[in-house]
Formats: C-alpha cells, structure tokens, sequence
C-alpha cells in the first residue's frame, strides 16, 4: 500500500513539473493543448454564473418545475411536491465555443433583446476580473452578435526584435495586444500623429521607422525642433534636415514646390497620384519626420508670428496634398492641441494616423484620439510609465489597439543610418525631378 502511494506521489510530482517546464519553455504550445482545453471547458460550464454577476442576463417567464411545500402528512413531515409552473428566471446570452487565439481566446455572444455592443464594454473590466484575464475588449462584427477577445496576460510587457519592412512605404514598427504585428503603412494612411508625454517612447518609434525605411528606395527628411539632438545622428540617411524654424520654413518651402512639380507632372502624364506613373518615371516617394511638432508653433513675441503662420501653411499644405504626390508626415510631439493654434488643429484633421503615448492629462489623449471610444482614452491614460513604448493606435479602419512599439536604441538606429547611407537621395536631386530628367535608379535598390 504504501508502495503505491509512493508511486501515485511520484507520478503526480514528475506530471505537474514536466508540465509546468512545458508551459515555461513553450508556453503557446501548453497553451493549445493543455490551457485552452480547461479554459474553454470553464468559460462555459460558468458562464451563466458569470453573465449574471456581471449584469449582462435578462429576467424571463418560463414554464419551469418547481418545488412547493405541499400538505403536511399525519407524521408532521412536509411533502413537498414538484410543480410545472411559469416562473421568472434569468437568461444568459447565448455563447459560441471560445476559439484559442495566440494570447487568450475569443468567443462570440449572441447579444439578448435590448442589449447592445457599448452594454458589453461597459462590463469588459467585469468579465476581466471575473475571468481572471488581463483584459476583455468588445467588437460586433455583425448587428446580434458581439465578439468578446480575451488576453490572458498583457503580451506587451516585451515584444520581441524589430523584423524587416514587409514592403515599400511599410515598417513594422511593434507588436499589437492581439498578438499580430503593429505595422506603419504610409501609402494605407499617409499621415500620423505621434502624441504621448515626455519619456513616454515617441522618439523610439521614430527610430523603428527609420530603420524600417533606411533600406527602402525612399527619401527621409527630418524636421528636429529640439535643436537637432534626435536626428542629426541619422543624417547620413537624411536628404534634408531641419533643426530651427527658419530652416524648418525654407524646408517646407521646399516640399511645396517639389509637390507643385510632381503635382504637373502627374497632370502632363494623365495620372492622378504619382503611383500611376511608369516605374522609371516615378519620383522618389518622401517620408517626412517631425519631432516636437509643439515648438513649429510656439510664438516667443509678436515679430515669430508671420514665420509661424507660414511655416504653418506650407505644412497644412503638404498634409493636405502630399499623399498623392508621395509626401508623408509623422508628427511626434508631447503637445498636439488646439491652444497652438488653427494651424495644428487643421493639420491634426489630416492626419487619419493617430498614436497615443502615455499621457498626463485626459485632453492631450482626447485631442489625439479625437472621439473614439471612450475606453480607448481610458486605456490611453492607464498605460504605465513602467513600460515606455506602450500606444493607444487608431487608424482608418475606425478601430483602435493597444500596442507597443519595438525598443530601437539611438545607436541601432545609427548604425542603420550608416548602412544604408549610400541609398540617402540627395535633396538636390529629389528637387530637380520633373518629367524626362533622368530619375535616380531608386528602385532598384
Ligand atoms: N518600446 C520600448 N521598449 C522599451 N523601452 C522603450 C521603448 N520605447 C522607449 N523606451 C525607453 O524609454 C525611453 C524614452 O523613450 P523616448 O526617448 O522615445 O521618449 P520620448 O517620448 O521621445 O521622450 P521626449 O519627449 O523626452 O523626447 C528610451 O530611452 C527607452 O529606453
Ligand atoms: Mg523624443
């Protein structure tokens, strides 16, 4: 007998340490074959309990057997009797079995009479905690049905290395909180905007991009207001930079002539943007890096004002026209709002990119986001300061994600910019296209 137990303890011991050294080394296989199963088995078998606790059952009349005290027999004893009787109850939702994804699961709910989408993300915090999972986020894919997507733990804690750019104009920049990769792609939505307090990861992103780009057959042109100490290291792939307003305005002059050329061009050819163009004639498509955006606008006195109300123009100019004519903007800066003036608040208008750092004030999140969700400002102010990098991301497709950019020192991004020197387009050379000159053979590389 006591061999036994022995053997019984043994067996015990060696399964529950081979599995915990499983889910530590491989820990998305654990989670397929061993997490998955229970957790789907459990998501189900307390699902009524949990819909209930977290307010999201209906009452309902249904014909039920219940049980009733009926008479009391000579020995005292109550005889209770079973009764087929309409009786309130509580319905749950109907739920579809919870499908594994990389980080968690995700289950679709067929929502009951009157409930709708917002009633879920509302109680998302609830579903979490009674779950015991990071976080529950809510999307309806179709009118009658939402989707609920769990992640277990928050996969951005660490993301792993920067791969390479998946194509032209594309980086992939970071990891999203669903496990899929976080990826910049100008030529789907031109322009950003990079918001987020200091130290909050805006300038590290800035450096994903440039090594995302650095070996693509584009021209990178920085705008540094912070007198040039973030950019001036990559310079060696920059065909322009800009580190003060006077020469951020002649830059910006620039840009606008050069779209003025490629905009005739186009119209020579019949073309409507600079992607129809035969590949030997299209002109180098230009992506135009700007960090502290705040200080383009400050206004120190009165005589700042007319350079701050041009250099403003010239680049409302280029966001407003410069997607068809290869020009495209990334605004990093810790402030993007409307207190700087008209111009940023029509600039932050074209700019269908939006990021969001940590921040310190709801309105800096409020005027990045602008109005989305609510739990995606929520969620913006809620990122800690623990893990830089960490963004609320909107773009066109009217969804937003949590993701973290990722980490890309000063010195990769340098030693990028070295690399890669030999493909910097010079300035003189990207201004001077117009249609029969000879095109830098940019594409070949
Ligand atoms: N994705 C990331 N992963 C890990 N660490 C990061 C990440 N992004 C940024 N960091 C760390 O946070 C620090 C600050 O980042 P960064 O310089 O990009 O902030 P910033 O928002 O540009 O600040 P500032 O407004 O002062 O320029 C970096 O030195 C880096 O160590
Ligand atoms: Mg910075």
């Amino acid at each position: 007998m006591f061999e036994r137990l022995l053997w019984l303890a043994v067996f015990v011991v060696t399964v529950t340490v081979s599995l915990r050294c499983w889910r530590r080394w491989h820990r998305r296989s654990y989670w397929y074959v061993v997490g998955y199963p229970i957790t789907a088995f459990t998501v189900r078998a307390t699902w009524r309990k949990v819909a209930l606790g977290c307010g999201l059952t209906k009452k309902r009349q249904r014909f039920w057997f219940t049980t009733v005290p009926g008479l009391v027999s000579s020995t005292g004893t109550v005889q209770v009797k079973r009764k087929f009787q309409r009786v309130t109850v509580d319905t749950k939702p109907w739920m579809g079995l919870p499908l594994p994804t990389r980080h968690g699961w995700r289950v679709t709910i067929r929502t009951l009479e009157g409930q709708i989408p917002a009633g879920y993300s509302t109680a998302a915090e609830r579903l979490a905690h009674s779950w015991g999972v990071h976080a529950v986020r809510v999307s309806s894919p179709r009118p009658g049905r939402v989707v609920l997507s769990v992640t277990i733990h928050d996969p951005l804690v660490r993301v792993d290395d920067l791969p390479p750019s998946p194509g032209l104009l594309k980086v992939t920049v970071g990891r999203l909180e669903t496990g899929h990769p976080w990826v910049i792609d100008f030529r789907t939505v031109p322009h950003w905007l990079n918001a987020g307090a200091t130290q909050s990861g805006k300038s590290n992103l800035a450096n994903a991009l440039i090594v995302g780009l650095a070996p693509q057959p584009v021209a990178l042109v920085g705008f540094d207001l912070k007198g040039g100490v973030e950019f001036t290291p990559y310079g060696p792939r920059l065909s322009a930079l800009a580190t003060t307003r006077a020469e951020c305005s002649a830059l910006l002059d620039d840009l606008v002539e050069l779209m003025t050329t490629r905009m005739e061009v186009c119209r020579e050819t019949g073309a409507r943007n600079i992607w129809q163009l035969d590949d030997h004639e299209r002109p180098v498509p230009i992506v135009v890096l700007v960090d502290e955006l705040a200080e383009l606008y400050l206004m120190a006195d009165k005589s700042e004002k007319d350079e701050i109300a041009h250099a403003s123009t010239a680049l409302l100019r280029v966001a407003q026209l410069g997607r068809a004519f290869g020009i495209y903007l990334f605004c990093c800066g810790q402030r993007i709002g409307s207190d700087l003036g008209p111009g940023v608040t029509a600039l932050r208008a074209q700019c269908s990119g939006r990021i969001c750092h940590r921040v310190n004030d709801p309105e800096t999140a409020t005027m990045t986001l602008g109005d989305l969700d609510p739990a995606a400002l929520v969620s913006a102010r809620a990122i800690p300061s623990e893990t830089p990098g960490v963004a609320i991301v909107a773009s066109q497709d009217g969804q937003w994600y949590r993701a973290r950019s990722f980490y890309v020192s000063e010195n990769t991004a340098e030693h990028a910019a070295h690399s890669y020197a030999h493909l910097t387009p010079a300035w003189a050379d990207v201004m001077v296209f117009r249609a029969g000159d000879t095109v830098p053979d940019l594409h070949a590389a």
